[in-house]
């Protein structure tokens, strides 16, 4: 009787392993847990290494940039004639219902420089950059977007002056989690204050040098507690205004990627590990949402994204801000470019920097509560271009899908 007991615990138990083990597989296979993850490569240090051609090398150092969205929407032309110099465009195809003047997309532009830039000294080359050569866009048509370069960007020999930014291009961007209670203390902020009026050394800075490139722009750093809860709520609010607006909520359930498959194909968008998913869990995830697909739509990503907004508004200490005088093209690189400067400079404090645009985004939706952004925080005028959150993260986050350059050559 009781080995016939025995017997039947052991089949029953059996059977849930096998069940369960095989449940695993299946959301292993859907999240394609078992593939090459190729959409990583250009986060390898030596990736730039694979190139010939010196300007490859210096933009295979701009693609690890944060960039709005992951879009990564710039493509890139080098001509034949002048080896020196290449130009650098907004890639048309990769417009956003969300950053309909692709302002968003310049201030990116801005940070894949600054990221140009500090690969270039390394490579022991200087990098000097010429915004709108051909002018600034008088609207954003793809023949526009097309005809007008963001900046010429011209290379020349410099000296090898390994800077400190180096290495921290190669950490995560973006670490979305919890943020510790304590600010940056004052001696920390003013270190990084000074960086928007350091003058131009040996490449640290813009080849125009901090001050001349900066000028005119304002940093702010928020720690008063009034502040950063009122600068929180109202990046709540802009979580729900973006889901208010269809158009913009399809566009983010678009650009999310569900899985390893999609990942390596496309190498651009949203994926699980920008909220902090890794191994298992992170498998189990992009299963779920590839083998169900129906379970995963717009309302169930405004839960989700609306849950992390009010973490962050919860869990952050300090904002920081980029105001620049008028919202020209150029001011907007430059926006971006100070803004990555400000992240990398962070990182070397243990600082994470994550931006949260919302709030400053130029879909209608929006009108009001960028109106609010400005009364409240640019009363004397001026474009808020940045919005970030910073402080000392509490998890690690894991490096996201980049493209192969040559996907940006034109
Ligand atoms: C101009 C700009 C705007 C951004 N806005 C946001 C934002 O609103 N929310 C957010 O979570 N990340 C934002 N980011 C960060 C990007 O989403 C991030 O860089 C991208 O998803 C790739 O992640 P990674 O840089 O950590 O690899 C922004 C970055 C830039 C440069």
């Amino acid at each position: 009787m009781r080995a016939r007991k025995k017997h039947r615990f052991l089949k029953f138990f059996t059977a849930v392993i096998t069940v369960t083990l095989i449940m695993l597989l299946a959301l292993g296979g859907a999240s394609g847990g078992f593939l090459q993850a190729d959409y990583l490569e250009p986060h390898n240090p030596d990736y730039y290494r694979g190139f010939s051609d010196v300007r490859m090398q210096v933009i295979a150092h701009g693609i690890i940039s944060p960039n709005s969205h992951n879009m990564q929407a710039f493509l890139l032309s080098l001509s034949d004639e002048d080896e020196d110099s290449f130009f650098m465009y907004c890639d048309p195809a990769k417009l956003l219902k969300s950053d309909p003047l692709m302002r968003e997309n310049l201030c990116s532009s801005g940070a894949f420089i600054r990221y140009m830039e500090v690969g270039a000294q390394r490579l022991g080359l200087e990098l000097a950059f010429d915004l709108f050569p051909e002018g600034e866009y008088e609207d954003v048509s793809e023949q526009e977007l097309l005809e007008k370069p963001i900046a010429k960007i011209t290379l020349t020999e410099g000296e090898f002056a390994p800077s400190a930014l180096y290495s921290h291009m190669f950490e995560v961007n973006v670490n979305r989690s919890a943020y510790r209670k304590d600010a940056p203390d004052q001696r920390i902020i003013s270190q990084l204050m000074a960086r928007k009026d350091a003058a131009g050394s040996g490449g640290e800075t813009a080849g125009e040098g901090g001050a001349q490139l900066y000028e005119g722009i304002t940093l702010k750093f928020f720690t008063d507690p009034a502040d950063v809860r009122e600068i929180g709520s109202l990046a709540v609010r802009g979580k729900e205004a973006e889901f208010s607006a269809p158009e913009v909520a399809a566009e983010y359930l678009e650009i999310t990627r569900r899985n390893e498959y999609q990942k390596n194909s496309f190498r651009t968008g949203f994926s699980a590990e920008g909220q902090g998913f890794k191994g298992f869990l992170k498998n189990a995830l992009q299963g779920t949402m590839t083998a169900l697909p129906f379970a995963f739509n717009t309302r169930t990503l405004e839960i989700s994204q609306l849950h992390y907004a009010k973490m962050h508004a919860d869990n952050t200490p300090c904002y920081i801000m980029v105001i620049t005088p008028e919202n020209t093209r150029a001011m907007q690189v430059k926006a971006g470019h100070l803004y990555a400067d400000i992240m990398l400079h962070s990182k070397m404090y243990g600082l994470a920097v994550h931006p949260l645009s919302q709030t400053l985004s130029d879909f209608e939706k929006m009108d009001s509560l960028r109106q609010i952004m400005h009364n409240n925080y640019a009363p004397d005028g001026g474009r808020i271009q940045m919005l970030s959150r910073m402080g000392y993260p509490t998890e690690q986050y894991e490096q996201s899908a980049r493209q192969d350059i040559r996907a940006l050559i034109i």
